[in-house]
Formats: structure tokens, sequence, C-alpha cells
């Protein structure tokens, strides 16, 4: 009989485990016949000696098994996922969603709520009056196959051996470790059925990898994984020093998705799902190459296409449509302030986190899990990183339903920074990782 006390052991000494040792403590943790204390150990062991590439594969594929798997093999084509590792003012599965659909790529997107800067896609997604993802899963599939995209609500039992592993290493100093992180993502992913998966791996001040080293070495980690238990998978790294895009918030973000869906978002946010979208194309076969599916998604924006994609969507899961075309239907703050530049020069920091818990204390996000989202209100910058400002033009504007917002406003003050040099833009995308 195995016992976890040699796992532990051999973990301990530098061993690589079995399939076998990794399916016994994950199994052994979902079904409560192995303790807290013994699994600590062991991830803190892991911490310290690291994953063998096949163990990495291994742990994913048992958290996968320790609970439902989605099964999408009723939608026809390949399913890509996208993953972003989180960032603040994300805009992106918004638009890339209808973007990929309208070149034929199908979304079958799961998504959940979650605490943050902002709320989940289907809080934003919910600022269109009437549109709800409590659909069945027949539905879910009918839409997919009908309309190339469709989203539902996080259902069913997925990943529990995650879920505990997760909340356990959160209070016992192991988040840190790349296999860990990357076996816990990815888990999730292969989970919820994705045939393919291109990562959106952040990194910056604003990101949960902050230095490009450790955004490179997860995003490689989680690529092997992938592709080692037979996704398709491949990672960009993308900037968060700043926010993406210039919206915060999440009826904000929703008007933004459809600038850019128009052709007039913002240039990163824009150039990000291009890039996305490509892979995510060429990933699905729907391109012979990265060119040709850059094209296709240029063309869908250009001739509407994309645009119609996402009315059809928001349509028929009972959303209000005609927000596309009239935006001030969506949610609207009582309240605007300009936070206008003390001095002239160049902007030269937007601290993407703290402008990111602005936006929360505004109400845009939520701090704990009962705390209610306010759908109207949160930031859109007027200036980005290296452009020029004169004393007294505007680097952002608040949108508020409370009347005062001085303490917001000191905060942004204390985390947006001009300097009288001229500043570069920060490089958008670092680096495309496909192997
Ligand atoms: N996000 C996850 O889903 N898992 C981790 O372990 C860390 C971040
Ligand atoms: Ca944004």
């Amino acid at each position: 009989m195995m016992r976890m006390v040699d796992v532990i052991e051999r973990k301990r000494d530098g061993h690589e485990l079995s399939t076998e040792e990794i399916q016994f403590f994950v199994n052994g943790y979902t079904d409560g016949s192995i303790p807290d204390y013994q699994v600590s150990a062991l991830t803190m062991a892991i911490f310290f000696q690291g994953m063998t590439e096949k163990e990495r594969a291994d742990l994913t594929m048992a958290m996968v098994k320790s609970g439902d798997q989605i099964d999408l093999s009723a939608i026809e084509g390949v399913k890509v996922d996208k993953h972003s590792t989180g960032g603040v003012g994300d805009t992106t599965t918004l638009v890339l969603g209808p973007l990929v659909a309208a070149v034929g790529v199908p979304v079958a997107k799961m998504s959940g709520r979650g605490l943050g800067h902002t709320g989940g896609t289907i809080d934003k997604l919910e600022s269109v009056e009437g549109f709800h993802v409590e659909i069945d899963n027949d539905e879910f599939i009918n839409l997919v196959n009908k309309n190339k995209i469709a989203v539902i609500g996080q259902s069913g039992n997925l990943t529990p051996a995650d879920k505990k592993l997760y909340s356990l290493r959160d209070v016992t100093a192991t988040v840190d470790s790349i296999p860990l992180i990357a076996s816990s993502i990815m888990s999730k992913k292969i989970a919820a059925g994705a045939d393919a998966i291109v990562l959106d791996v952040k990194t910056g001040a604003g990101a949960f990898m902050k230095t490009l080293d450790d955004s490179r070495e997860l995003a490689k980690a989680m690529v092997r994984i992938g592709n080692n238990v037979g996704r398709r998978t491949m990672a960009v790294i993308s900037d968060m020093s700043q926010p993406l895009g210039y919206a915060i918030g999440n009826a904000l973000e929703v008007k933004e998705a459809i600038d850019t869906l128009k052709g007039e978002g913002p240039e990163d946010l824009t150039e990000l799902c291009l890039t996305l979208g490509s892979h995510m194309v060429f990933l699905a076969g729907k391109a012979e190459s990265l060119g040709e599916a850059r094209s296709k998604l240029e063309e869908v924006i250009k001739n509407g296409s994309a645009l119609e994609t996402f009315k059809i969507f928001l349509e028929s899961q009972g959303g209000d449509a005609s927000v596309v075309d009239d935006p001030s239907r969506l949610p609207q703050a009582k309240y605007t302030f300009e936070l206008e530049a003390k001095e002239a020069g160049y902007v030269a920091e937007i601290v993407a986190d703290e402008v990111g818990t602005a936006a929360m204390l505004l109400g845009a996000g939520r701090a704990t899990k009962e705390s209610e989202i306010d759908l109207a209100v949160g930031l859109v910058l007027r200036k980005k990183i290296g452009d020029k400002v004169e004393k007294g033009d505007s680097l952002l504007t608040i949108y508020s339903n409370f009347e005062d917002v001085n303490e917001v406003k000191e905060m942004l003050y204390e985390n947006i920074k001009v300097s009288s040099e001229h500043v570069d833009a920060p490089i958008l995308v670092h680096e495309e990782i496909t192997e």
C-alpha cells in the first residue's frame, strides 16, 4: 500500500514522483483521506525541489480527473480557449470572442465572476440589460454550433483538487511555485474542454508575475504541459505595467469592446487582440499562417461582421443588442470627475494594480465574495505611458456613483507619474512562445 509519508520523503529528497504517486496524493486529498498537514509538507517540498516535466503533466491530469470534465465534442471544429493570467482593465475576452467567432472559430466560453479590480467576463456582459448565462448545456452547445459563440456560467464540479490545493497553498506560502501555478491553471482549461489553448501571460506591476523572466518561465511551463497532454498550446507574454486599453470597469469595458470591434478601439487593446486572435484562428485550423489569420481578423472588423456577431451573441442570450449602436443604454454613473495633470510633461508611470484598486474602491470590482458590483462605475484613462501632457489636461475620467471621490483621486495621483523627460511607451508583446 502506498503511504503519503513516503511520497513526501521522496519529493523532499529530490526524486521524481511516479504517475501513481501523484494520482494517489491528488485523489486522497480530494476525498479527504489525506490530511492538510501532509499535503502542505508535500507542496513545500515541491516548492523547493520543483517538478519534472512529466510530474507537471501528471499533476495537471490528476487534477483534471478529480472532478467533472466538460464534453464539447458535440461542437464542430477545434475548440480553442484563451486564458489570461489576469490584469487590470483587460477587455480582451470581450473583444476576442466575437472577433474569432466571426471567422468561424467556435468559442464555447465558460466563465466566472471572481474577485478583483473589475468583475469577471460574466459581470461585464451583464451590464447589457437582460443578458444571462443561465443556459443549460444543450442550449450552450446549440448556440455555439449556430452562432460560433456562447458563454455559460461555471457549472459542475470542475477540478476540486485544484480548489482545495490552491486554498491550502494560499495559507502555507506555496502559491509562488511555477510547477504548481502552471498545473493549476492548465488543469482548469483542460477540464473546461479546450482542444487548444492560447495563453496571455501578463508581465509587469499589474500582473501576477512582475518580471519578464518569471513570466517567461511560467509561460514555458504551461506551454509544455499543454503540449505534453495533447492540447496544442502557445503563450504570448504581454505588458501589464500599465492597464490595457483605456477603460477599467464593467459597462465601460463593454463600451470599449464595442469600439474595438468597430475598429475604433485603443491601439494596444486592438493590437493584443489581433495577436492573440491570430494564434487562436491558426490553432483552430482556420488559416494556413499567422499572417493569413491576422488578415481575416482585420477583414471582419472592417466589414462589420465581428460587430454583427457580437450583437447576435448578446441577443441569443437575452441581451439588449441595441447597446451596440447606442452605448448610452449601458448603465451610466451619476458623476464624472477629471483627474487633471498638476504639471506638464510626459506620462512616465501608470501603476496598473494600484489604479485597478482605485476602480475597485469606486465599486467596479469585488473586495470579498459578498461585495456587490456597481456595473456603471470605473475609470477611463485619457493618457497612457509616453503621452505628452499639458498642465490641466485630463489624465483620466472617474465615473462614480459617489459624490466624494477625494480619496480615490489622491490614490490615483500617487500612482500616475508625470516626468519632465520624454518616456517611451512600453513594449506591448514581449514574446510569443510556441514550444
Ligand atoms: N492562478 C491559478 O489559477 N492558480 C495558481 O496556482 C495561481 C494563480
Ligand atoms: Ca481596458
